[in-house]
């Protein structure tokens, strides 16, 4: 029996297999946040002279690139990017994602806009049939976490504020609980336009391309 340890690390495997067509000299890696993407990262500096850098989607991501000699480059010095590889709290059939636990929701979702295709990668735990039992995270301006938490009530679900943790851009999170998430699309898009939100955890208007999950019989990929 596989632990979740252990399939992380072949999902991680599974991306770098995944990617390696797509990496050239000119190429700029996009690269997300949490324990599976840190296995990735340490496997893609195995590839270090094969594509040209990577854009991190936090500064703890960042860090870990440039202590395994990848150059770091910011968002706005880069036009593409092939591929973005990011975990996942929870995904979908659909490929629609919450993200968050991390707390990079935002660059996250930001970086991942500039690549061409995302691939998500996880072990088989994070597959659910609906969204919304792990906690969604919306990052809020500090000034707006009243008002906001105030609207994810009248949508049903019972906000905390993520006790003594600020995120990369000096914002705060809200933690949503409770919520069962049946058109994500349409709530991504209803929490994005109440005032003060920066952004939250789901990924449904532009969900994953592939989603590569680490099961007990090998790699599942949607
Ligand atoms: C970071 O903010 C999150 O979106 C992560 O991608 C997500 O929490 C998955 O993390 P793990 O790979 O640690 O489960």
């Amino acid at each position: 029996m596989l632990s979740q340890q252990d399939l992380k690390q072949q999902a991680a495997e599974a991306a770098l297999t995944y990617i390696e067509p797509l990496l050239s000299p000119e190429a700029v890696i996009g690269v997300g946040t949490g324990s599976t993407a840190d296995l990735f990262i340490d496997g893609l500096a195995r590839y270090r002279t094969q594509f040209r850098a990577a854009v991190a989607s936090s500064e703890r991501s960042a860090q870990r690139l440039a202590a395994l000699g990848i150059v770091v480059l910011d968002l706005n010095e880069v036009h593409t990017m092939p591929v973005y590889v990011d975990g996942a709290d929870e995904i979908n059939e659909r490929l629609h994602m919450l993200k968050g636990g991390g707390g990079a929701l935002t660059r996250e979702k930001i970086v991942a806009s500039v690549a061409k295709k995302f691939v998500c990668i996880a072990d088989e735990s994070k597959l659910v049939q609906v969204l919304g039992r792990f906690p969604l995270p919306i990052e809020v301006l500090p000034l707006a976490r009243e008002a906001v938490a105030r609207v994810a009530r009248e949508l049903g679900g019972e906000p905390v504020l993520r006790a003594g943790f600020t995120t990369d851009n000096g914002n705060q999170i809200l933690d949503v609980h409770g919520l069962t998430i049946s058109d994500a699309v349409a709530l991504e898009a209803r929490l994005n336009q109440v005032p003060g939100v920066v952004t939250n955890g789901l990924f449904a208007a532009r969900p994953a391309d592939v989603a590569l999950l680490a099961t007990q019989q090998g790699i599942r990929q949607l």
